[in-house]
């Protein structure tokens, strides 16, 4: 699955560290941190008429990352709730809209790895794209484990949400040499961590598992998944799960806010059903009840 170019963000306005640039203007300096050493943040953020969902938790997992890498000026809620609202106005966007919400550590007085060279404060880029659902929810997605592990903790904590994106973007380049549309990515011991770009369920006999998040992300859509299984009713456990047990599940899928819940169909070429009854069941239930967790500006 590739995404193509949608004409309508030829146009779109961009907002950089302290405002609004056309799309062919929006720029960071060479001496960015983000350009420098992958030094920032981000989050992805789905924009519905009801607002934005969970915002409030997306904005939480930013502020989280940039403290953990150390920034010295984390703008509050407050002040990104005011840019993103700026930003989405001016572009009159309100449905089928993607953010792609970053921090940089900003620009560096000379180039270098040391954060104490960063002297012009952070630069928060908002970046508001006409981009519906990327993935065909309805045919679903075939992946490809991958050779790449996804970090464990000893080596980056896959709970900073940073832009070091190279170890899933290795993995996403294996699955397109293979013509499938995401990597499968293990941890260290290989067991499932996720997809290059979104987190994996998994239904078996009545139950739905995902794997435990010590080296995935702890993606917001995944914790709406078990929030929303509990609500139902449906018995949903945190596990290590092994390749195998996923080939033979009864349904697996992959959550994510760039394209919500997605069933898997293939896994490494061994066919994976998409109408096991309890797996339809969740992703129906989500679809309902995905913009009560709206958050308007
Ligand atoms: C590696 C990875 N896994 C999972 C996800 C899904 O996270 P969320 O549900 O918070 O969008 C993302 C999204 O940014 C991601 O980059």
């Amino acid at each position: 699955m590739l995404q193509k170019f949608d004409t309508r963000n030829n146009e779109i306005q961009v907002y950089v560290k302290d405002r609004l640039y056309p799309r062919a203007e929006a720029k960071v300096s060479v001496f960015d941190s983000s350009v420098q050493g992958g030094d920032a943040v981000w989050e992805g953020l789905r924009v519905y008429p009801e607002g934005i969902v969970c915002l409030d938790q997306h904005l939480t997992r930013l502020q989280e990352s940039a403290k953990t890498l150390a920034f010295v000026d984390i703008p509050s809620k407050e002040e990104i709730k005011k840019a993103i609202k700026l930003t989405l106005e001016a572009n009159e966007m309100n449905d089928d809209v993607h953010i792609r919400l970053t921090l940089t550590r900003g620009e560096k007085i000379t180039s270098g790895m040391d954060p104490r060279l960063n002297q012009n404060g952070s630069c928060l880029i908002v970046l508001a794209e006409w981009k519906p659902l990327v993935y065909d929810n309805s045919s679903g997605i075939k992946v490809l484990s991958s050779s790449q592990r996804r970090n464990a903790p000893q080596f980056l904590d896959s709970k900073i949400h940073h832009n070091n994106l190279l170890n899933n973007i290795i993995a996403k380049i294996q699955a397109n040499v293979a013509g499938k549309d995401a990597g499968l990515m293990l941890d260290e011991r290989g067991f499932v961590a996720e997809l290059n770009g979104s987190n994996l369920f998994m239904v078996k006999n009545e139950k739905v598992y995902t794997p435990f998040a010590h080296a995935c992300l702890p993606g917001i859509t995944r914790s709406t998944v078990i929030e929303m299984c509990q609500e139902m009713g449906v018995a949903v456990q945190e596990a290590d799960l092994s390749l195998s047990e996923l080939i033979n599940a009864d349904g697996v899928f992959a959550t994510g806010t760039m394209g919500e819940l997605t069933p898997v169909v293939e896994i490494d070429g061994r066919e994976i059903s998409k109408n096991a009854p309890l797996m339809e069941n969740v992703l129906s239930y989500f679809k309902q009840q995905i913009r009560s967790r709206c958050e308007s500006l």
